[in-house]
């Protein structure tokens, strides 16, 4: 389809379901725009000038269709798209985005993406009950091929000739293939940032499904993951499906943590305001262990908190000396399975605190409000860092508390994070469904030696930000290139 190329076009294009920026319609009916943070937003700023660049995304909210209607990210009616993301140069530079019908999108996010795809790639499935792939999982498959297309549809509006496009993530697995056709010209990259299930568990998809994932995925050059053992499952899983990986290439890129920015957000004054009114919640002179997480799933934070309270009955001379910091922001509200985990994680913080709690100490201090000032207000405090995921891509967490640490920091890990390939020797790892073990781990991480717990906190500093944003970015950018026959 040679008629949607333009030789103006992006040069460089990411595409993710969720966007660096999102909307809000103020009262007087004026837009705010406000910033994402995380490691693709930041790597991203590494590519350079705008005008070259293009970040394809969902419309999300009320605010971004909005945007969308008024030309601002997009095509809206009252700007006619044009060659070449005409359309976005008016407004947002580098972004556009999709306004799919609001049906379509929730089966193939909240549907497909976060109901199907997410639960296999982290092995979290709990038979004999679950999964059930039935007619209305076809259904939402049929949305989630409707959106898909969308993103590839307007990819290869916006490409120049050869550009280097890079997908992310589960949302758009069909992206690459898909695009592959419209536009054979392009360089296409997709970038898994979930765990990718062996073979085994990835195989409880129905078959045509798993394969159509798989060749979906294999029509890019080059696909990339966080750590040797999702890309190696990848592979079997390749194998045993659809015979292989063909001439697409595989390659590990382990996103690091933001030195640079983290140690000078982090000593801003609001940080400063927090630190303050959180050590005094906590009391004085107390340890702490700290945790932040979304309320996912697949974080174990219930584990977490039983694996404190075993702390408590195990070593009942911690009590009244030490504080659970725990962080659990709300994530995908709209899947009640995820609204029934935040409540239970809820129910159980409190009912810690009304066995163990005494008048001048609150064993949990739980918050669920977002506040990144606040998190890393906690990773400053923090004497233990709990990392618990029954099974994670990379956890970022993990490797921002080292660095942001006042006076380092024992980070107790998760072996089934895959933080875990990189921070292993320096972290005390467990085993994140065995909560006696894990108890065992927080009471050997808060009676570390000082020394010890300084030296390891600098190694893991060192370790978490061997690849920051910007370079993980370019990295992929450049072995992109680099597989191009010259
Ligand atoms: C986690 C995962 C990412 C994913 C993101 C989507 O952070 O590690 O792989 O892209 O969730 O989050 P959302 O809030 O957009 O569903």
């Amino acid at each position: 389809m040679a008629s949607t190329q333009s030789d103006q076009g992006a040069r460089v294009l990411v595409a993710s379901n969720r966007g660096p920026v999102s909307y809000e319609v103020q009262e007087n009916g004026s837009l705010s725009a406000k910033r994402g943070g995380g490691g693709l937003v930041s790597g991203l700023s590494a590519i350079g000038s705008d005008a070259d660049s293009l970040w394809v995304c969902s419309a999300l909210s009320d605010g971004d269709r909005e945007a969308v209607r008024r030309g601002i990210v997009g095509a809206g009616p009252e700007a006619p798209p044009q060659r070449g993301g005409g359309g976005r140069r008016e407004g947002e530079q580098g972004v556009r985005m999709l306004d799919i019908p609001a049906d379509v999108h929730a089966d193939a996010y909240n549907g497909i993406a976060n109901s199907a795809l997410w639960f296999v790639h982290h092995m979290l499935y709990q038979t004999p009950l679950e999964p059930v792939f039935d007619a209305e999982f076809r259904r939402q498959w049929a949305s989630y091929e409707t959106y898909n297309r969308a993103f590839a549809e307007a990819l290869a509006e916006e490409a120049g000739q050869g550009a280097a496009v890079v997908v992310q993530d589960y949302h758009l697995t069909l992206v690459p293939g898909m695009l592959r056709e419209l536009r054979p010209d392009l360089r296409i990259g997709h970038f898994s940032h979930t765990p990718w299930a062996p073979p085994e568990y990835f195989r409880m998809l129905p078959d045509d499904i798993a394969e159509q994932v798989l060749r979906g995925m294999l029509g890019a050059d080059r696909l990339g993951f966080l750590t040797r053992r999702w890309a190696s499952a990848f592979e079997a899983c390749a194998a045993q499906l659809v015979g292989g990986l063909g001439d697409t290439r595989i390659g590990v890129h382990g996103l690091g943590a933001d030195a640079d920015f983290l140690r000078k957000r982090s000593h801003e004054a609001d940080v400063d305001e927090r630190l303050a009114a959180l050590r005094a919640e906590v009391g004085e002179g107390r340890r702490t262990i700290v945790r932040v997480d979304r309320t996912e799933l697949s974080k174990n934070i219930v584990r977490g908190l039983l694996a404190y309270r075993q702390l408590l009955d195990d070593h009942p001379e911690w009590r009244e000396r030490v504080v659970h910091v725990a962080f659990a922001y709300p994530s995908r509200q709209d899947l009640a399975v995820y609204r029934e985990y935040t409540a239970e994680v809820q129910r159980v913080a409190e009912e810690i605190n009304s066995v163990y709690g005494t008048p001048g100490w609150t064993p949990v201090v739980l918050h669920v409000k977002d506040d990144f000032a606040r998190s890393l207000a906690a990773y400053r405090l923090a004497d233990v860092a709990l990392v618990n995921p029954i099974r994670d891509g990379m956890n970022l967490v993990a490797k921002e508390v080292p660095v942001v640490s006042d006076e380092g920091c024992v980070l107790v890990l998760s072996r089934e994070a895959g933080a875990y390939e990189e921070l292993g020797e320096d972290a005390i790892v467990v085993n994140p469904y065995d909560v006696v073990g894990t108890a065992a781990a927080l009471h050997e991480a808060l009676t570390l030696p000082v020394e010890e717990r300084a030296a390891r906190t600098k190694r893991l500093a060192a370790a978490a930000t061997a690849l920051p944003p910007a370079q993980w970015f370019l990295d992929q950018l450049h072995a992109l290139d680099a597989d191009q026959p010259s």
